[in-house]
């Protein structure tokens, strides 16, 4: 069981997911009955227990959009200014289903070439067209694959062969989704801007949009507004406040004071004076890996705490600084800890399959929060590139020189920058396209539910409860174990995940 892997354990081993293996269970159910909503802060419970980390090649207001969509939720990185940062909020917050606030606008005077190379990276190939090339300026036209199909000159202007303002049928703003799906019925069009009383465009209604399944059930929701729930990253520099300020303000959920080390006098206070400032906003602290650093963030009034320390995939923060924790061993007992107090933990970092995640969940886990598992999708920021015939997105870790120079620093220094050297404690790379979340994230459940039918458990609680009284067990596989555990004696081998 759990005790005798982490507890009664002289010779003081760390553990991580790969080194366990649970043992079945007996299974009276289907796997449709597996239940694994869970609480993510004292707060807020999501169906999906899934979190997307806030890194600058993970989460703005796409990924946050989509995980909450699908039951999750995502924390918006903030390697942004303020203001950046809060309208990155603010557009999760005014997600209206079947509605995109943020279409990609072009001006009259752009090229054919211009049309050409946003197609190729967005992948979609309508664009409304506006004095000022965004979104908010006056409507004068639509390109669509229509319009450039027969085009032969890239230098063409879009004002030469857009289909123009006068053709176009529109919406006013308010218009009702319902309404809105009549009119392109009737119109036959495949996209309706909406505009406002001056022409503006403040909206696209996409007709293959409304022919998909739009119909989110398990979406993570505020219970007033009925908004989709999301997240924002802080420091605990005095900027910082400013910051959650402007958060708050844009209507964010729930604030992760985003650190490598999170028990610091910086952290404390910073909890301590959100929590007094702003006590509807569930707030977030870490990271930490021990019950004792847990302890002192639960006691400033934390709703939640992320654990893991240099585990992640871009992570070097164990090679360079010698301290952290092997993963499974520091959710185990910070989760058991925690649990006293009712604040559910967040096992962040480390997680390369649906098997990691069903681990992390039975060793007290509430949620999971993902880099590397989410980045490279449709919905990451960034562009796909080709390098040896694989398409790829960029990942980075928020302690890789490249994102600190972005401003991510302010993870890994806490203080008011005092320090002049910068010492990398991640790194930058690629990971390979994984497609969209909308396929992605209910894979993902579907794994976590087959894993805990196979152990004979129900639900998530349930996964606690048999935790904690000790009837979950779990064996250490040896290293010869783990490599029978995987794929193994074959010549090539092709991996779909779904
Ligand atoms: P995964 O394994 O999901 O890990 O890719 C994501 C988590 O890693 C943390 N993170 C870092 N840790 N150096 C570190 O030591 C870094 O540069 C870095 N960037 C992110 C973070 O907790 C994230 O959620």
């Amino acid at each position: 069981t759990a005790s005798q892997v982490f507890v009664k354990n002289p010779a003081c081993v760390a553990y991580t997911y790969d080194d366990l293996i649970m043992m079945p269970g007996h299974i009276h159910f289907g796997v449709g009955d597996v239940d694994i909503s869970s609480n993510f802060t004292r707060n807020i419970r999501l169906n999906a227990p899934f979190v997307s980390s806030p890194m600058d090649t993970v989460t703005e207001h796409q990924m946050a959009i989509t995980m909450a969509l699908q039951g999750g939720i995502g924390i918006i990185h903030s390697n942004l200014s303020i203001e950046e940062q809060a309208a990155e909020v603010r557009i999760v917050k005014k997600f209206k289903n079947g509605f995109i606030l943020d279409p990609v606008c072009l001006g009259p005077e752009s090229t054919a070439a211009d049309v050409l190379k946003i197609k190729r990276q967005k992948g979609f190939s309508s664009f409304p067209i506006t004095d000022n090339g965004k979104i908010g300026g006056r409507l004068m036209g639509i390109i669509s694959n229509r319009d450039t199909a027969f085009i032969e000159d890239r230098k063409a202007k879009v004002k030469e062969f857009m289909t123009p303002r006068e053709k176009l049928v529109v919406a006013k703003d308010g218009v009702s989704l319902q309404e809105a799906n009549e009119i392109l019925k009737t119109s036959k069009k495949g996209k309706l801007p909406v505009v406002n009383e001056n022409d503006e465009i403040v909206a696209l209604i996409a007709r293959t949009d409304l022919q998909k399944n739009r119909d989110n059930p398990l979406a993570s929701k505020d219970k007033v507004n009925k908004q989709l729930l999301v997240g924002a990253a802080i420091g605990t520099r005095p900027t910082d406040r400013d910051r959650a300020a402007a958060l708050v303000e844009a209507g964010v959920n729930v604030i992760i004071i985003d650190s490598s080390q999170g028990d610091s006098v910086y952290q404390i206070e910073m909890v301590q004076y959100l929590k007094e400032k702003y006590p509807d906003v569930d707030i977030i602290a870490g990271n930490v890996v021990t019950p004792s650093q847990a302890n002192r963030l639960i006691q400033a009034g934390a709703d939640g705490l992320r654990v893991g320390m240099g585990i992640g995939s871009i992570c070097t923060t164990q090679e360079v600084c010698a301290v952290g924790r092997a993963q499974a061993s520091a959710v185990y007992h910070v989760a058991k800890f925690a649990k006293k107090f009712g604040v559910p933990i967040i096992a962040d970092g480390g997680v390369k399959s649906t098997g990691h995640i069903t681990k992390a969940l039975c060793l007290g886990a509430g949620s999971v929060m993902m880099g590397s598992m989410v980045a490279g999708t449709d919905e990451s920021p960034g562009e796909y590139f080709y390098q040896d015939g694989v398409r790829l997105k960029r990942y980075r870790g928020m302690g890789s020189v490249e994102a600190m120079d972005a401003g991510g620093d302010k993870r890994y220094v806490w203080d008011d920058m005092t320090t002049k050297v910068k010492v990398a404690q991640g790194v930058s790379g690629a990971v390979q396209d994984k497609g969209t979340l909308r396929r992605y994230i209910p894979y993902l459940m579907q794994g976590v539910g087959h894993g805990l039918q196979d152990a004979g458990i129900k639900s998530v609680a349930e996964a606690h409860e048999k935790l904690y009284s000790d009837k979950l067990r779990f064996e250490i596989r040896s290293p010869a174990a783990q490599k029978e555990g995987s794929v193994h004696g074959l010549h090539s081998y092709q991996k779909r995940l779904y």
